[in-house]
Order: structure tokens, then sequence, then C-alpha cells
């Protein structure tokens, strides 16, 4: 707790500094009453920096406001160079509202729309899409040069467009929500009031507007602001020989609080599950052939890479007859694209980086196979190496002209990680393949269909509480095209639906929602699925057909029914009895039992937009009325503040969300300066899942450093644990070479499985977890809140082994030698395990060590220089 209240003077502090400058500046009343204010666009032909100010007292003299300091940023379409915001203009209202409207590329038929009361704060953004590609507007090039006004009764806004010379467009609107038709009239009755003004030596184009001298004063002070929490966030160990230069090894007490004890949740560590860094297909889900089903497509990669195609990862072996794809006749409708292996073609597949085998152990195969000129009188498969070597094999029979599939096992002889697998039909003839598989014996639980056992169960060994899947934004999918469907997900595997990765690669489906649920159940996580809001990823590409990228509309009002009741089927299916429509899928596919779902995500970090509140609303409210007892998780955008946090928590009290889920991704420093994050939420809102978050460095290193911020915030977590009910870190795998995020919590290529440091912590906490919460005095002696803000406490109660947990983070470069005082907690047995993660910030090795200590109602503490330390003490 000692942190909360150093950091809430630190804040309070930088507050009073700059209100007694400002009320000094009052009483000397030396301030203008009114100035200009200058609204722009930096970098104006890219329009990657989003809205900036400047101030002048006379329209000469400009000062910028915190030049690198943008106050809006568009957050309309891909990551990165598609978030432009173009020529805004700043109009104020009537009302006092202000209003920014701006271009987001050279060829979108929509613009930018956002609105504020003070301009620090901004309200959800919107896109019209005034110009559609699929409706009239096939031939122009973009909205320039967009205008706000006010006149009889209305907005007035206006454009040109590139393509359409001489000619301006306007429509009006009263509430940003609802336009007229687009009408064309004369250029000269623009309304254009843009200005080009000089800043420091730079001629930038915008709006002026007067406002008070306290608005523009605010600008300055909510700029100065983010230069604090920015330096605040910089804060991590390579300043530390400065910062603690003659910091000596700390002395404190810890004295538990018993008689203050509180409920937490006893779900608060779980894991979070998504299909990147080919954590899925080449990573948890066992199948060992890549492009199992010749359904890769050049769109998965967008056309970027010219050798991803339907052949991917497959090559003619023996150099006889020839490889050919074909799509007339498929297995099944869903599964298009097979192999043609013509005139005693036989063909080899290289796997994931190779396909790793182990001496002993069997593998299934199966394939599906018809002959189409000629008679096969079987296949050959075998597992071979570079240089011929045969590591084992089989052989299937009984191929026909229909499509049938066919079944073998193969024992391998040799353990290698760079096998291939040959498919050799015996015939002179012409055969058709598909899905092609192997699959090893020995999966989790031996589950068929299953996950890789090491990996699988280097998860479970986290002792996760819940498993979130199949995303993260592999949930809500690029574009609308792209929503992952749990239903195209379940059902034979040749019937499934496979699709482009929005990570860039490709997704079999393989691993679906019957194989997630059943995962959840064997490793005794309870299953939280998430599913998109009606609306793609926010960040998703143009769809060049209705010229529109982003939320792209959203899912269209017509089809919102059937996607509503995909949702409710889903319940179904997870939980329904056996005689239901759902739930008789489920049982056919092995699993009569229910699976006990409690919860749903609906939405993943998206933007906040009417479109997106309005099919929230409906997916909700169909939740409510038929599955009350679901708990339906919302979402508060992609960052612990900025409009969709604001706007997603005014949605959830407004709707009322019984949880939501909060993603950040933070530097170190924030971890360190953000302990009180949750004391300042309110008891009585919604409750919280941190869905997403991890400490990160410059270099993106999962180290003791990252570890331990993550240990130190997860003290607060636990002590917010009436508020905070489920945390889950993320991304949690990633394949070495096939990484598309770092830092990630568990590595891996074919053979190893590498679990990081923060890894430890996660375990520690889940294998350690309580369900409640023992307030705690911490008392440092001498300590400044620097030295107290590295170092945190937490003491939980395991109710069903009675067990006391005590967890001490200790980031600062010296020891603390504490005395730990548990009067009134309990009577416990005088020794306990003990479990210490400690090393160099920068250690990337660094595993707990565990020993047993001697313990009292009293006992003596110390906590090595950059540690976290775990004592779990038995109840006598
Ligand atoms: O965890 C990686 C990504 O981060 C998730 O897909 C997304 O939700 C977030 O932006």
């Amino acid at each position: 707790m000692i942190t909360n209240k150093k950091q809430v003077t630190s804040i309070v502090l930088a507050l009073l500094m700059s209100l007694s400058a400002l009320a000094g500046a009052h009483k000397a009343n030396t301030k203008p009453e009114k100035v200009f204010l200058f609204a722009y666009a930096t970098d104006k032909d890219k329009g990657h920096n989003g809205l900036h100010f400047a101030w002048s007292s006379d329209k000469k003299n400009w000062h910028a406001i915190g030049p690198e300091h943008s106050f809006l940023r568009c957050d309309y379409g891909r990551w990165g160079a598609e978030k432009r915001m173009l020529n805004p203009y700043l109009f104020k209202a009537q009302d006092g509202m202000w209003h920014c409207l701006w271009t987001l590329n050279e060829k979108s038929g929509a613009f930018g729309h956002a609105s504020s009361q003070d301009l620090i704060h901004w309200n959800r953004q919107s896109y019209p899409l005034v110009m559609p590609k699929n409706n009239g507007y096939e031939n122009f090039e973009g909205i320039e040069y967009i205008e706000l006004s006010f006149k009889n009764d209305n907005y007035n806004i206006s454009w040109l467009s590139g393509g359409i010379a001489g000619v301006v467009h306007t429509l009006t609107t009263k509430d940003f929500i609802n336009y007229t038709p687009v009408k064309l009239g004369l250029v000269d009755n623009r309304d254009d009031l843009r200005q080009d003004i000089t800043i420091m030596g730079k001629v930038e184009t915008g709006t002026i507007t007067e406002v008070t001298w306290q608005t523009a004063e605010n600008l300055i002070k909510t700029h100065n602001l983010s230069v604090f929490k920015n330096k605040q966030n910089d804060e991590s160990s390579k300043d530390d020989a400065v910062r603690f230069a003659n910091l000596k090894p700390v002395e404190g007490t810890i004295t538990v609080k018993a008689a203050e004890s509180k409920k937490i949740s006893d779900m608060l560590v779980g894991v979070f599950f998504e299909d990147i860094n080919y954590a899925a297909d080449g990573g948890l889900y066992a199948e060992l052939v890549q492009n199992r089903d010749f359904e890769y497509a050049p769109s998965d990669k967008e056309g970027r890479d010219k050798d991803w195609n339907s052949t991917t990862a497959w090559s003619l072996s023996g150099g006889k007859g020839t490889l050919a794809v074909d799509s007339v006749q498929p297995v099944h409708t869903n599964n298009k694209h097979y192999a043609i292996l013509k005139s005693g073609a036989a063909i080899v597949n290289s796997g994931y980086d190779g396909i790793a085998v182990k001496s002993g152990d069997s593998y299934d195969f199966s394939i599906f196979a018809k002959n189409i000129n000629g008679k096969a009188s079987g296949i050959k498969v075998r597992l071979i190496g570079a240089n011929g070597e045969v590591y084992g094999e089989t052989s299937v029979k009984g191929i026909s002209t229909t499509w049938k599939k066919l079944n073998a096992v193969i024992k391998v002889t040799k353990t290698v990680a760079n096998a291939r697998l040959e498919v050799a039909p015996q015939t002179t003839g012409t055969v058709a393949v598909d899905m092609i598989s192997l699959f090893p014996q020995k999966t989790y639980k031996g589950r068929k269909n299953g996950l890789r056992a090491d990996l699988a169960q280097t998860v479970a060994d986290l002792h996760p509480k819940f498993m979130r899947f199949p995303g993260g934004c592999v949930a809500h999918g690029d574009g609308l095209g792209n929503i992952y469907r749990w239903k195209n997900s379940i059902g034979p595997l040749e019937a499934r639906v496979p699709q482009r990765n929005l990570w860039g690669y490709h997704q079999t489906t393989g691993l679906g929602y019957f194989e997630y649920f059943q995962y959840c159940e064997d490793m005794g996580a309870a299953p939280l699925p998430v599913i998109a809001a009606g609306v793609p990823c926010q960040n998703s590409a143009i769809d060049e057909h209705i010229g529109l990228g982003g939320q792209q509309c959203g899912v269209p009002m017509e089809e919102m029914g059937q996607y509503v009741q995909d949702i409710l089927d889903l319940v179904e299916y997870a939980n329904g009895p056996v005689t239901s429509k759902w739930g008789k899928l489920r049982a056919e596919a092995g699993h009569p039992k229910p699976f006990n779902l409690k919860y749903v995500g609906i939405g993943n970090e998206d933007l906040i937009t009417d479109l997106f509140e309005e099919r929230y609303a409906m997916i909700l409210k169909a939740m409510k009325d038929k599955y009350p007892e679901i708990t339906v998780i919302g979402t508060v955008g992609p960052a612990a503040e900025g409009t969709d946090y604001e706007e997603g928590w005014a949605l959830a009290d407004k709707l009322d969300i019984p949880m939501v889920d909060e993603h950040y991704y933070q530097p170190v420093g924030w971890f360190i300066n953000n302990q009180d994050y949750y004391d300042r939420y309110d008891r009585s809102k919604s409750k919280v899942y941190l869905g997403e978050y991890a400490a990160f460095l410059r270099g993106r290193p999962n180290n003791i450093e990252t570890a331990l911020a993550e240990a130190l915030y997860l003290t607060a977590l636990e002590r917010n644990g009436d508020v905070v009910s489920m945390t889950s870190y993320a991304p949690m795998l990633a394949k070495e070479n096939h990484t598309q995020w770092n830092p990630d919590l568990i590595y891996f290529n074919n053979t190893e499985v590498k679990p990081t440091v923060g890894y430890y912590t996660q375990q520690l906490y889940g294998q350690n977890a309580g369900d409640v919460y023992l307030p705690s005095d911490v008392a440092l002696k001498d300590a400044t809140t620097e030295v107290s803000n590295r170092v945190a406490v937490s003491v939980v109660r395991d109710t069903k082994s009675k067990d006391l947990i005590v967890k001490i983070v200790n980031m600062l470069p010296v020891a603390v030698s504490t005395t730990v005082n548990l009067e009134g907690a309990g009577t416990f047995a005088s020794s306990a395990k003990r479990y210490v993660l400690t090393g160099a910030p920068d250690s990337k090795t660094a595993k707990p060590v565990s020993d047993t200590i001697t313990v009292g109602t009293t006992f003596p503490c110390a906590v090595p220089a950059y540690s976290f330390t775990l004592i779990r003490i038995k109840n006598k």
C-alpha cells in the first residue's frame, strides 16, 4: 500500500507546483484574456503525426505547444502507414463543442471526424463513408481539403475531390451521425478558412480560432504532464547506478493487518492464447505436415511472398511425373484445393522448418485419395532425411475412384529434428490427394488431433485459472471476411474453413473451438472465448470493393440477426444438452458432457464507434436474455488511457456490462510508477479482466527486469483482486524465427520449449494464488519515494489449503532486510517453502531457486537486489 501513497504524493506535488505557479500568475494578472489557437498537422504531406496546436497573442509570434505532442491521432486503417490525418480542419460550434474533420488518405471516400469539449479529451472517432466505391464513386481519387461551417441550423461539410476538377462536394448534418446525400457545387462556394503561418521556420497550414488563455494553458499543462509521464515511463535499471548511487542495503518491516483481510478473485492468473508467432499451426497444434490441405494462398501474405501458394512446403520427390493443384471436385467445398499427382509422381513435405520425430514413437498418418486415371495399388509413405535415410515407413491401400480417407501408423526408428514426409502413390497413372496429415500419438493427454505435449504441458504448468482464445486481433480479424467464425472451426477437419491469419500466414483451424475447449478442460482452466463484436479489427486494411478500411461499416445490419444467433449457438455448443442442435455436435465430437462455459468476451480492444455500440448492444441484450448466467466481457481499447478507454468504460456503464477487458503493453517504468492504477478504481463499476499486458524495454527482451516489473505490478493486482477478476500476460507463445511480436512468454522451436524469465513470474503467481488478501504495512527505513516504489509486498491466503503466501518484490540494486510480522494471521508451521527469482536485470536465463526456511509469527526475511521472493507457509 505504501507505494500508492507515495505515487499519489508525487503526482499531487507536481500538480500543486503547477497550480501554485498558476495561482501566482492570476494574482499578478499578467496573462491575456484571449489568445489565438492554430490547429494543424505537422508532417502535412504524410499526415502521420496527428493534430497539433500553437498559440499566439498577436497572430504574428506563434508558440508551438510541445511540437512533438499530438492531441488527436487518427485511428483509421492499418497500423502505422495507413493511420493518417491530412489537412485537419478545426471548428468551434455555437454550443462550445470543437469538431475536427480530416482527410484519411488519397483514395478513401470517407473522412474522419471527432469532437471534444476541451481539445484534450476527444470523443469517439467516426469515418463516414460518403463516396462509396461500390455506389457510383468508382473513379474518384479521394477527399481533399474538407471544411466545416454552420448555417441554417445545420453543419455544412464540403470538400474537393481528386479526379473531379472544378467542383466542390457538399452535404449537411445535424449530429455527425446522419448525413444528407452528397451534392455537387461550384468551388467558389467553399468555406475554407485555412491559413498559412510560420512556426519554427516552417510554413504550416491550419485553422485559427480565438480562445481563452485558460484553454491554451490547459493544452500546455496537458503537454507538460505527458512529458512528466514519459519521464516516469523511462525509469529503468539502466540508470540505477546513478539514481541509487548512494543507496545502502535497505532495512524495514512488513506487518500484516490480518483484521483487514478481504476476499479477492480466485481466477486472477490465466493465459492468453492467440495464433500469433506460429503459436497454433507449427506450434501448439501437433500436426507435423505444413499446408496439409493445399489451401495456402498468395493472399495469406497479401502477395508479398512469391513462393507462398497452394504447393508451399511441398515438392516433387524422385524426379518423376508432375504435381499440379486442382479445385474441380474437392473433398469438401470448404477445402477447395487438392494435389494431382501424374505419371508416378511422389511428393514430399518439409513440415514447419522440418519434421521432428523421436525414435520408438508412433505417428498417425492419414490422407484423402482417389484414382483419377489408372489404378494405384496403394501409397507408400516414408519419413526420410535429406540424403535418403528412412526413419520410418508405412503404406495405405484401398484407393478408389471417389475420395476416401486412408489411415496408417509409422513407427520411427531414429530421433531427428529435420525429417520430411514422402507420399508416393504406387501407379503410373493419376492420383488426387488431399488432407495429408501426420500427428504424434503422444499428444497432450493423448488426444487425437491434439496438442504438442511438451508445449501444452509448459502452459498447463502455469496453473492457469482460465484460457482466453482465439485472440487477440485474430478474433476480430483483418476485415469483415476475416472475422474468426467459431462455426468454421469445428467438425471434420476437411470441412473446416481455413483462412488467412492477419499476422501474415495461414490458419488451418485444425486447432478449433472443440480443441480449445478440450485443452481448457484438460488443464483445469475455465474457457474464455473472445468473439468479434460484429466489427473487424480497427486496423483492418482497406476493402477495395467498398473503399473503406478499419471497421469497414461492421457486419451489415441485415446479417446481424444471424451473427448474434451464432454467438448464442456457441453457448449451446459448449453447455447445451446432447439433445440440443449444437450440444449434439459437441457430443459427436467426443464430449457429451458440457464444457461449463461461464465467460464470453465480446470484442477485442476495438475502436469504440457508433457502429460498434449498435452491434454490441444487440449482442449483449441477446446474451443477457438467453444466458443471464454467462459473464459477458466488454472491451475498453488497446491502452490504459485515451478515447477508447474512456468511451469503452462509458459504454460499460451505460449498457451495464459485467466485466471489461483492458489491454496495455507498457515500459517497465510505467509499471513501477502506476502501482496505484486500480486503487483509483470505483468498486461499484464493472469488474476488470486485464486481458493483455506485458512490460517492455528497448530491444523488447524478456528478462529479469521485465519479469520483476510484472511481479511488482502483480502485487498491486492481488491487492485489487476485488475489482480485477482476471489477468493474462500476452502474447503467450512464439516460435523462433517466426515471431511477429516480442516479448512473449514462451519461445519454442520444433524440439525445445524455452520458458522466459517472465514465465516464472506468471508461474509463481499461478501456482501460489490466494482468494483472500491480507493488507500489510511496509515500512522501509529512510526510504525515498523512488526507493519505496521499487519494493512491493502482497500477502494472500488460499482458503482451500489454508496456506499463507507472502510475495516480496525488490527492484532495487541493493538487498532489503525485513522483519515479517504475521501476528493475527493464523498459526503456522515453523518451516516454509521459499522461492527466489533473481539475477542481473538483463538476465534472460534466471530461474527460481527453492529452499526451506524457518518462519514464525515474526521472522527475518532478507531479499536480494533485483529479486522476487515467494514464501508459502503451511497452516499448523
Ligand atoms: O497480443 C498481441 C496483440 O496485441 C493482440 O492480438 C491484440 O489484441 C493486441 O494489439
